[in-house]
Parts: C-alpha cells; structure tokens; sequence
C-alpha cells in the first residue's frame, strides 16, 4: 500500500466485457482502495462502461478514490458511496434510486 503502483496478482480477470455499469466496492485502506483493486481496475477493460464505487471506512471519505478510479480505467466514474458500519437498508435503497439506471 505504501507503492501506489503495486499490483497484487489476481487469479482471473472479468470473463466478459462491454458492461455498461460496474459496481466496484472495497474497503479504504490508508485512504484509498486497496491495491488488489487497482490491479482489477488497470487488468480489465473497462471502456465505455460507468463505474460506481461504493466503500466502506472508519472514516475516510470516498471522494478521491473515486478520482484515481477515474484515472486508472479512463471511464466515467461517479462518485460513490462511503459507508460507516450503520448504514440502514433505507439509506442504501436511496442511494441506489438516486443513481437513475
Ligand atoms: C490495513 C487497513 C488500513 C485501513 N485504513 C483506513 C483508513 O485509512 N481510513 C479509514 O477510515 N479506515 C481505514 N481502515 C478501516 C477499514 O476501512 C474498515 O475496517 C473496513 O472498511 C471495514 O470493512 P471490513 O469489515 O471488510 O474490514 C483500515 C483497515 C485496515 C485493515
């Protein structure tokens, strides 16, 4: 995590592409996503695609990550969800219902 361009090997990589949204969710570790998600974000194609992270944390905000996620696959990327440990059902169904698909 100390190396923003460490790319921890993953066992496979997305057996199809072309999706039009991809949900990518992960805990924040030191600030940002954890590696092993940047070698999943940098190792498929995510053309054409909008990506919506959602994170949780103990109290990072999400908004940055977002930026380098934007950076690292080229694709629209909205800025995404940050969860502490009580978020309700509710406040999830909001959130996605606001996300217009
Ligand atoms: C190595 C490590 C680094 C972490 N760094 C942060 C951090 O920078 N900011 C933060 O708010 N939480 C941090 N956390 C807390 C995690 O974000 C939190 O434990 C996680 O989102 C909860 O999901 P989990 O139950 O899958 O661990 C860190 C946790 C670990 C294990």
């Amino acid at each position: 995590m100390k190396d923003p361009n460490c790319r921890p090997a993953l066992s496979a990589k997305l057996a199809e592409t072309g999706y039009d949204t991809v949900f990518v969710g992960f805990p924040i570790w030191w600030g940002r996503e954890p590696s092993a998600v940047d070698t999943f974000l940098t190792e498929n194609d995510f053309t054409g695609a909008k990506i919506i992270p959602f994170c949780t944390s103990g109290e990072s905000p999400i908004g940055s990550t977002c930026k380098r996620i934007a950076e690292l696959t080229g694709a629209e990327t909205e800025t995404g969800l940050r969860m502490g440990g009580d978020i309700s059902e509710e406040e999830l169904k909001v959130w996605t219902a606001g996300l217009g698909l």
